[in-house]
């Protein structure tokens, strides 16, 4: 019988007779508290865990999650996935089903400045989640990987057979080293996992350390737009609704264990991407040209046929439709 079809059935069995309990890590992130609208909307039970750090402004955490507090399928822990004595007692209480580990120290320029704390949050972190899903007997774990693992990789698409074994960062490091813990984990425990590489994820929510958030800010507000390099860099910025339909699908799938990239497969120029915002804003950037900093790379450019082939993954939004929602956005919630 087809694998997909047995996943569906099992799926409408437990949602008719014990409703699936999903624990999203990270879940009041930007990814997290999408991918909890989404759990919510599908009818699954959502164990939140959170540890509401300073990386960015707390609040902007609080506000992502707060439409949520009221739903009774939606529970929240403030918690440190570092404490690992603290999420077993959650384990034990809620006995989740599947995992959705999303939460980590994200921002490859701030892991040059604090790469300790990277490896801490991002690898020890995992590690705790790693083990409790094998003790729990998890069904399925979904890892929140990234295109940074492909450093500089010069042959494009980046494809998950490519090698990783050049990150330029530690954050990249970290999140490769998480992916290695995940293959071992997975072989060891025969544990369903899945790793999920995001390519540049923007869209209502977006964070505000990462390009797109900062440069509608400063344009918005007249102030000067510093641009790393000559404008030719290039993301292969994914929209968010389009990453949270990949991770749900990953969910429900249960392989055993596979890399897939979640991307658009259209990466943008930096000078493009400034002219799609202004032309949104309807205003002219003020460009203050700097070096590229250690630990950015030139390109990033997913190869989604894996994505598309496993989980029926079609990125649909294109980067002025995406960036229109989110200016909107933006707007509505300075
Ligand atoms: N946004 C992107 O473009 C992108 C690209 C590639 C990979 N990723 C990965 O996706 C995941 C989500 O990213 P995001 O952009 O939503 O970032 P985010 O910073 O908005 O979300 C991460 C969340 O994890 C929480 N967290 C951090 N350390 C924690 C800890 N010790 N205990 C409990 N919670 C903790 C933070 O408070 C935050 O709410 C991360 O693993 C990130 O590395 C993101």
């Amino acid at each position: 019988m087809d694998r997909d079809f047995i996943n569906n059935c099992r799926h409408i069995f437990y949602c008719k007779v014990k409703m699936e309990k999903i624990l999203v890590t990270g879940a009041a992130g930007f990814i997290g508290s999408h991918v909890c609208e989404k759990l919510l909307e599908k009818n699954y039970f959502v164990l939140a865990v959170d540890n509401f750090n300073d990386y960015y402004n707390p609040k902007i955490k609080e506000k992502n999650i707060r439409a949520f507090l009221n739903n009774g399928n939606f529970k929240l822990f403030r918690a440190d996935i570092l404490d690992y004595d603290n999420l077993k007692k959650i384990f034990k209480k809620n006995s989740p089903d599947k995992i959705i580990h999303l939460a980590a120290r994200a921002g490859v320029r701030a892991s040059l400045e604090n790469p300790r704390l990277y490896f801490e949050v991002n690898v020890n972190g995992t590690l705790n989640l790693l083990e409790l899903a094998n003790e729990f007997k998890i069904r399925n774990f979904i890892f929140g990987s990234s295109s940074s693992v492909y450093g500089k990789n010069k042959k494009i698409p980046f494809s998950e057979e490519d090698r990783t074994d050049s990150q330029v960062s530690p954050y990249a490091s970290s999140k490769k080293a998480g992916e290695l813990l995940c293959r071992t984990y997975s072989s060891l425990y025969n544990l369903n996992i899945t790793c999920l590489r995001f390519f540049t994820v923007y869209g209502p929510r977006g964070r505000p350390d990462m390009a797109p958030y900062k440069f509608v800010d400063l344009i918005d507000n007249n102030k000067p737009v510093e641009r790393f390099g000559d404008g030719s860099s290039k993301r292969d910025y994914t929209y968010i609704a389009d990453i949270v339909n990949g991770i749900l699908s990953a969910m429900e799938k249960e392989n055993k264990f596979e890399i897939i990239n979640l991307g658009n497969s259209n990466p943008i120029k930096l000078t493009e991407f400034i002219s799609v915002i202004e032309k949104i804003l309807n205003k002219k950037a003020k460009i203050i040209q700097k070096p590229m900093p250690m630990g950015d790379v030139p390109l990033t450019y997913a190869d989604v046929s894996k994505a598309k082939k496993i989980l029926n993954y079609k990125p649909e939004i294109k980067i002025e439709e995406g960036m229109k929602r989110f200016v909107e956005w933006y707007l509505t919630n300075k």
